[in-house]
């Protein structure tokens, strides 16, 4: 069956950026010249999401107003003959079928995919946590989608991390008794564990922010205790769900940046302004002027 519905879970209230995401959703955060979650959003269509769901809070309404279309604005620009402006506007309100949904309380990751589940319907969904933006030749998204063609399982996206870095991410626990495919890319796995230290690790593999998940995962997620503070993990749903069902990991071949911190912000900032015909030399000019004054 076609992938054809992307969630989008940006209920969080973002508490690593604070103070710039007081009043501004960290989605909405610019790299370079657009907001981190258009990036996320034009890497679904790009891989033939044809509907996106945000599952929002009362904080991120103008996360939805990006998205929509704003006559006023098209007006002035139409008036000014700023057509640059003008379709690069439109553009954005034409990208793709949003539905909003509310996540009343902020119980977790799991729990807002678990919002999703009336509009998603019977049918396997892409999950995309617009903090993780990956650039790459190929957007990561299709390449969930080549296993997921290949293999129809669920499959989680993975990138390879050091091990003093396992116990920040969900590590999976490949199911060494089943052969690879896609030169290794492609990993069956007998779970997810989350956060181990180094020398629990069962790979050194990390989950990141991009899922293709069977409408199984929404009975897992219903019958998950809530953890720490109430929340519901959707990690601990998926380690369940490999218990019945096919669960493969796909090694992504871009490269991921969280934009949910500074560090991960300002290093997206530089690899997407280093690739751009013109902020990328005034990058290099910069950085040049600026070597030249510290030494
Ligand atoms: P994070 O772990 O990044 O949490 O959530 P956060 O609250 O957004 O940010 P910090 O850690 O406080 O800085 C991972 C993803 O899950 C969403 C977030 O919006 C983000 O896309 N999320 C998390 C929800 O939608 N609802 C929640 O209750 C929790």
């Amino acid at each position: 069956m076609k992938i054809r519905t992307a969630v989008l879970p940006v209920a969080g209230w973002g508490t690593r950026f604070l103070p710039a995401t007081k009043a501004v959703p960290k989605e909405l955060l610019p790299i370079v010249d657009r907001p981190a979650i258009q990036y996320a959003i034009e890497e679904a269509v790009a891989s033939g999401i044809e509907r996106v769901i945000l599952v929002t809070s009362e904080h991120k309404r103008a996360i939805e107003d990006h998205f929509d279309i704003s006559a006023d604005l098209e007006a002035i620009l139409e008036q000014r003959g700023d057509i640059e402006h003008l379709r690069a506007v439109r553009a954005v309100a034409d990208m793709v079928h949003l539905v909003t949904i509310r996540q009343k309380e902020q119980l977790g990751l799991g729990h807002a995919v678990l919002m999703a589940r009336d509009a998603v319907g019977h049918e396997p969904f892409a999950v995309m946590l617009p903090d993780d933006l990956i650039f790459g030749a190929t957007p990561a998204l299709a390449e969930l989608m080549e296993a997921y063609v290949a293999t129809q399982a669920s499959v989680l996206g993975v990138m390879r991390v050091a091990p003093s870095e396992t116990h920040r991410y969900g590590i999976v626990d490949p199911d060494t008794t089943l052969p690879t495919s896609d030169q290794g890319r492609t990993i069956p796995l007998r779970g997810v564990v989350e956060k181990p230290d180094a020398a629990h690790a069962p790979s050194a593999l990390a989950v990141v922010g991009r899922y293709i998940l069977g409408p199984k995962i929404f009975e897992r997620l219903e019958q998950t205790p809530h953890g720490l503070n109430g929340e519901i993990q959707l990690t601990d749903a998926i380690h369940t769900l490999a218990q019945e069902q096919p669960v493969v990991a796909r090694h992504f071949s871009g490269t991921r940046y969280d934009v949910g911190s500074p560090e991960g912000w300002l290093r997206a900032n530089l690899h997407v302004a280093l690739d751009h015909p013109v902020y990328g030399p005034v990058v290099r000019g910069a950085v040049a002027a600026e070597n030249e004054r510290l030494t």
